[in-house]
């Protein structure tokens, strides 16, 4: 399916008057749902740039991959709701309209998922990556810098090819990454095992013994990392198609795309929420919580979002989806999850009927509900960005993939509005005034009491030598 160009889409012509009077005829496009978008590309040969920090206003690409309908809260994946394709589709399903145009056929899944299957297992020279790391290394941290080293061991791949290793290898690493956390033995990939299955087995059997996953996990976890599948331009896949506009290695992207998510108000936000309602504690402590969040001091993390000022549609499913795993646990549910369920629901309710939030627009997020399901599933904390990370790896690759082949593109390169000094005349160093306070002088003074990361404390001899002074145990 080739995509349409920007270029067939113009309908309208904007004009833009420049301080200077002069007049400028700006190409308006309409795209097939959402705003018109005009066309600033002619406006650097004026002699102006637009100015537009965290793209609130400008369109980067044009892409046929999903639509956010922020207002009416609607998002389309390939034009089908996410509604519909939760209802009826699994992950490996969604991943396939994402990179093909359209819904596959029966034969067509089977070929594709026993694919991604096949390709789960990581090269043994990949394991000793993992022991480099300290046991109690962020797993995200592991993500970045284990799935970056793919490119290592894959640079002459078709795009195709490329786009099922990343389905189907970061799983893998995501439960090694677990697996060495705790210091248990890796557990391989089964090919008798679904997508979701294998994940869960990876992560909680052991050699010693087998882990057979509830179903209502296993359906669960699909339905999450379909939810995360694509989304857009978010800041994590606009990271992906930056990073591959300088023709970098695909998996070295998708591994700039993961160290973008992991920040708390991106990805991390699945972490941030469920520390959140740990911090909070209690159902009486809910209005107290949310007066700081009034005064700034504290944001009320899984709400809100750039696109959405409405509900977000995957937090409705994901709520539902909380719902069920708690109910599916029954008597087995640890009474800590019910009341932090407890302390959701009052947060939820208390915002949506508070000004700040409604007159801001402020709705939950797809991240309000995903921690506590996942809790419920036995997944720890730290792994919970992870999972986004998986889930969205086929929204990055479809995209880096659709980003590389745009007719006409060309590196990404912003221009920026430059507000430091003007040219000044150099001064000599002996001539140079000391400003002891300066960003960088407090972590050097600091350094030099400290030592450095060794616990080693250097001072510099008189001939420029470096000179250990004192050893720190
Ligand atoms: N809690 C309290 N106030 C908020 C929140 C929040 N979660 N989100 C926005 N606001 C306020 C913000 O302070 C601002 O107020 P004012 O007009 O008085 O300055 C107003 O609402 C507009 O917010 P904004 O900062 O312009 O919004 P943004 O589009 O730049 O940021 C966001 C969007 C998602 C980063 C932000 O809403 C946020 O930090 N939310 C909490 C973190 C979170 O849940 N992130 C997950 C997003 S969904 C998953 C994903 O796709 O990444």
């Amino acid at each position: 399916m080739s995509q349409p160009k920007s270029d067939d889409r113009k309908k309208q012509t904007a004009t833009l008057t420049l301080p200077d009077g002069k007049m400028v005829e700006l190409p308006v496009y309409t795209p097939s749902d959402g705003p018109p978008c005009i066309d600033v590309r002619t406006l650097q040969s004026y002699g102006y740039y637009t100015y537009d920090p965290g793209f609130t206003s400008t369109a980067s690409c044009s892409s046929v991959l999903s639509y956010i309908d922020g207002p009416k809260g609607l998002l389309l994946h390939r034009g089908y709701r996410i509604e519909d394709l939760a209802a009826n589709c699994s992950y490996l399903e969604v991943a396939y309209l994402l990179l093909n145009g359209n819904l596959p056929t029966r034969k067509h899944l089977e070929e594709f998922t026993s694919s991604v299957l096949a390709m789960m297992m990581l090269h043994m020279k990949l394991r000793s990556f993992f022991q480099g790391f300290k046991d109690n290394a962020h797993p995200m941290a592991i993500m970045v810098g284990v799935v970056g080293s793919l490119s290592a061991f894959y640079d002459n791949d078709d795009r195709a090819t490329t786009a099922l290793r990343v389905i189907a290898k970061l799983p893998t690493i995501a439960a090694m990454a677990y697996k060495h956390s705790i210091g248990q033995p890796y557990i391989y990939p089964r090919a008798d095992l679904s997508y979701a299955e294998n994940f869960l087995h990876m992560m909680f059997a052991t050699p010693f013994e087998e882990y057979q996953a509830p179903d209502a996990f296993v359906k669960a976890l699909d339905l999450i990392l379909l939810l995360h599948a694509d989304h857009e331009q978010n800041a994590s896949t606009t990271t992906v198609r930056i990073a591959g506009s300088s023709d970098a290695n695909p998996l070295a992207c998708v591994a700039a795309g993961i160290a973008s998510l992991w920040g708390p108000m991106h990805g991390g936000a699945n972490e941030a929420t469920i520390k959140m309602l740990r911090e909070i504690g209690t159902v009486e402590a809910v209005p107290e919580f949310l007066e700081r969040v009034k005064t700034k001091e504290c944001k009320l993390m899984g709400f809100g979002h750039r696109v959405y000022k409405n509900v977000d549609p995957r937090a409705k499913q994901m709520k539902v989806l909380c719902d069920q795993v708690i109910n599916a646990l029954g008597e087995n549910c640890d009474p800590t999850l019910h009341n932090l369920l407890q302390v959701a629901l009052t947060l939820e309710k208390a915002a949506l009927a508070d000004e700040y939030f409604t007159q801001r627009k402020l709705f939950p997020n797809v991240d309000f509900y995903s921690g506590l399901t996942l809790t419920a599933m036995g997944i720890p904390t730290s792994m919970f960005t992870v999972l986004f990370a998986i889930g969205r790896s086929v929204g990055w690759i479809a995209q880096w993939k659709e980003s590389v082949e745009e007719t006409g593109r060309r590196i990404s390169r912003p221009r920026q509005m430059y507000i430091g000094e003007t040219e000044r005349p150099f001064i000599k160093i002996d001539d140079r005034i000391a400003n002891d306070d300066g960003f960088i002088d407090t972590a050097v003074k600091r350094q030099r009491s400290l030592g450095n990361d060794h616990g080693v404390v250097h001072t510099v001899g008189q001939k420029g030598m470096i000179r250990t002074t004192s050893f720190k145990s």
